[in-house]
C-alpha cells in the first residue's frame, strides 16, 4: 500500500508535464466502448456533444473527479456522440449531457443520479462502489463518518437480526443519497452517545452529529435522516433551484462574493433560519457564478445583496441596496417579511404610447391587455439577451400583422409579447421564449405552445386552441407567396452575413444566456 502510493507520487512528479494534458477520463469510441466497460468492474459514462453548454459546463468538473476516482479504481468515461451517434442511439441518448452508471456489464447501467459538481461525482461513485451498508469496526468508524457530507450510522447489537434488517432496507433505497454504515461492535455500541438500536447522523455542516432514539423503524428513521440532510442555510445553484421553487414556501436569498462573505453570513443568519425553518427557506447563492439572477430579484448586481421571493406568485422584496446589509438588517427585514409587513415590488417598463402588430406589454398594461376576457392573447415572454427570442422576432410581427390588419380578427386575437427580464409577470417563467395563450373566458388555465416557431404553426395553434377559434390560414396564404419569394431571391451572401453576425454575437449576451439557462 505504502509502496503503491509513493510509486504514485514519483510517477506524478516524474510525468507533471506528460499528465497535465494526459487526461484521466477515457475518450471512447464504437469499437472500444463494449470492452472497456466489461473489464472495468464501475464506470461512469458520459454521453455528450460538443456544442452542448451543459456538458462543457461539466467537462472540468468531470477530469477533477475522473483523477480522484483513478485512485479508487472507478473509472470516468466519455463519448462524442456527434461521432458515435450509433452507439450513442443504442444507449438510448435523447438529451445532453446523459450520465450512465455501468457495473462491468452493458446490461442495466443505471442512470446518475447526483449532482454536476467534482465532489458530488466523487461522492456518488463512491457510493456506488460500497456496499449498500458498510459494515464498520471500531478502526474503521472514526473516518467512515468524515467520508462524506452527509453520513448515518447505525449503533446496534450483534444479535439484533431485527434492527439489521430494517436499516439494511432503509439503506437500500437511499444509497445514492447517503452513505450508510453499521456496527455492532459491543465496546464501541456501549460507549456511544446513542441507545441500541439507534443512529446519529454525521455531517460536514451545521451541527456536526444527531442522534436518534427513536422506534427503529423504517418510515421514522428515513424521515429523520432526510430532514436532518437539508442544511438549515443551502446553496441555490443550477441543482437545487427547481427544488427550492417548487417547496412551496418563500426564499431568502444572500447573493454572496467569495467564501470568506458566504461564511460570515451562513454563520450568521442560521439563528434566523432556524427560527423561520419550514415558513422561509434561507440560501446563499454565488454572486459571481449567477449574478445576473438578481436582476430577477429587482436587485442591482452589487453584492452583498438580500432579496426574498414568494416563489408561488413570484413576489419579489428586494432588500434596498443603497443601506448596508448587515445581518440585524436582514433580521429585521426578514421578520417584516413573516409578519406581512412588506410590499412586494413591481418592475416596469413604461407603458407604450402607441402599440403596434405586436402589442408591448409591461408589468403595469399586464392585467389589462393579457387578462381582457373578451380575446385570446398570444404571448411571448422573452429576454433582451436571447438569441432564439431575436431569430424569432420578425416571425412573430409577421404573425401579429395577419391579426392587426384584419379589424375582425383585431377584435378576438392579440398577439404579444413582454420583456419578462425588465417586468415582473404572474407567471413562472422556466426559459425563453416561453409562449402561452391565454384563451378568451379562460384566463386561469392558459395553454404552453410547444409547436414549432413558424407563422403557420402559431397560425393553427390560435384556431385549434383559442376560443374563438379565429382562422388567419387564408390570410396568411394570401400574403405568403410574395414574402417568401421574397425570401428565396435574398441573395445567399446575406444569409451567411445573418449567420455570421449570430455566430459573433456578444459572448457576454451569451454567457449570460447559459447562466440563466443553468439555473
Ligand atoms: C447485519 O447482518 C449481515 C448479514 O447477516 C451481517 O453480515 C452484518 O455484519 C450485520 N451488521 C452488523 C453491523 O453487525
Amino acid at each position: 500500500m505504502l509502496s503503491k502510493q509513493f510509486f504514485f507520487t514519483l510517477m506524478t512528479a516524474a510525468g507533471l508535464a506528460a499528465a497535465s494534458d494526459a487526461s484521466d477520463v477515457h475518450q471512447l469510441k464504437t469499437d472500444n466502448f463494449d470492452e472497456f466497460i466489461k473489464s472495468n468492474d464501475l464506470v461512469l459514462a458520459e454521453f455528450y456533444a460538443p456544442w452542448c453548454g451543459h456538458c462543457k459546463a461539466l467537462a472540468p468538473e468531470y477530469e477533477t473527479a475522473a483523477t480522484e476516482l483513478k485512485k479508487k479504481n472507478i473509472a470516468l468515461v466519455k463519448v462524442d456522440c456527434t461521432e458515435e451517434s450509433d452507439l450513442c442511439q443504442k444507449h438510448g441518448v435523447e438529451g445532453y449531457p446523459t450520465l450512465k452508471v455501468f457495473r462491468g456489464s452493458l446490461d442495466n447501467p443505471s442512470p446518475y443520479s447526483g449532482q454536476r459538481k467534482h465532489d458530488s461525482i466523487v461522492s456518488y461513485m463512491t457510493k456506488q462502489s460500497l456496499p449498500a451498508v458498510s459494515v464498520l469496526t471500531k478502526d474503521t468508524i472514526d473516518a467512515f463518518k468524515t467520508s462524506d457530507k452527509v453520513v448515518v450510522v447505525a449503533y446496534f447489537n450483534a444479535d439484533d437480526k431485527a434492527s439489521n434488517e430494517t436499516f439494511s432496507k432503509i439503506a437500500n433505497t437511499h444509497r445514492d443519497d447517503y452513505l450508510f454504515g453499521a456496527i455492532s461492535d459491543a465496546s464501541v455500541v456501549e460507549a456511544a452517545k446513542v441507545k441500541a438500536p439507534g443512529v446519529i447522523v454525521y455531517r460536514n455542516f451545521d451541527e456536526p452529529e444527531t442522534v436518534y432514539e427513536g422506534a427503529f423503524e423504517v418510515d421514522a428513521i428515513t424521515s429523520f435522516v432526510k430532514t436532518t440532510a437539508i442544511p438549515l442555510i443551502g446553496e441555490v445553484g443550477p441543482e437545487t433551484y427547481a427544488g427550492y421553487m417548487s417547496a412551496g414556501i418563500p426564499l431568502a436569498y444572500v447573493f454572496v462574493e467569495g467564501d470568506e462573505q458566504k461564511a460570515k453570513f451562513v454563520t450568521g443568519l442560521k439563528n434566523l433560519a432556524a427560527k423561520h425553518k419550514g415558513k422561509i427557506n434561507f440560501a446563499t447563492i454565488d454572486a459571481v457564478a449567477f449574478g445576473a439572477h438578481a436582476q430577477n430579484l429587482n436587485l442591482e448586481q452589487k453584492w452583498p445583496a438580500f432579496a426574498i421571493q414568494k416563489t408561488e406568485k413570484n413576489e419579489k422584496f428586494p432588500f434596498d441596496q443603497t443601506k448596508e446589509l448587515t445581518l440585524e438588517a436582514i433580521e429585521e427585514f426578514s421578520n417584516d417579511f413573516a409578519e406581512g409587513k412588506l410590499k412586494p415590488s413591481i418592475k416596469s417598463e413604461p407603458i407604450p404610447e402607441t402599440q403596434g402588430p405586436v402589442y408591448t406589454i409591461v408589468a403595469h398594461n399586464y392585467e389589462e391587455i393579457v387578462m381582457d376576457e373578451e380575446k385570446d392573447v398570444l404571448v411571448e415572454f422573452y429576454a433582451h439577451w436571447c438569441g432564439h427570442c431575436k431569430a424569432l422576432a420578425p416571425k412573430y410581427e409577421e404573425l401579429g400583422a395577419l391579426y392587426f390588419n384584419n379589424p375582425d380578427f383585431a377584435k378576438k386575437v392579440t398577439i404579444a409579447k413582454v420583456d419578462a427580464t425588465l417586468n415582473d409577470v404572474p407567471d413562472e417563467i422556466q426559459g425563453f421564449p416561453t409562449i402561452k395563450l391565454f384563451r378568451a373566458g379562460k384566463k386561469s388555465e392558459p395553454v404552453d405552445y410547444q409547436g414549432a416557431r413558424t407563422v403557420e404553426d402559431f397560425v393553427k395553434f390560435i384556431k385549434e386552441q383559442g376560443t374563438h377559434s379565429v382562422d388567419a390560414t387564408d390570410a396568411l396564404a394570401n400574403k405568403d407567396t410574395p414574402a417568401e419569394s421574397a425570401g428565396k431571391a435574398a441573395p445567399a451572401a446575406s444569409e451567411a452575413a445573418e449567420e455570421e453576425s449570430t455566430a459573433s454575437a456578444s459572448t457576454e449576451a451569451a454567457a449570460e444566456e447559459t447562466k440563466h439557462d443553468e439555473l
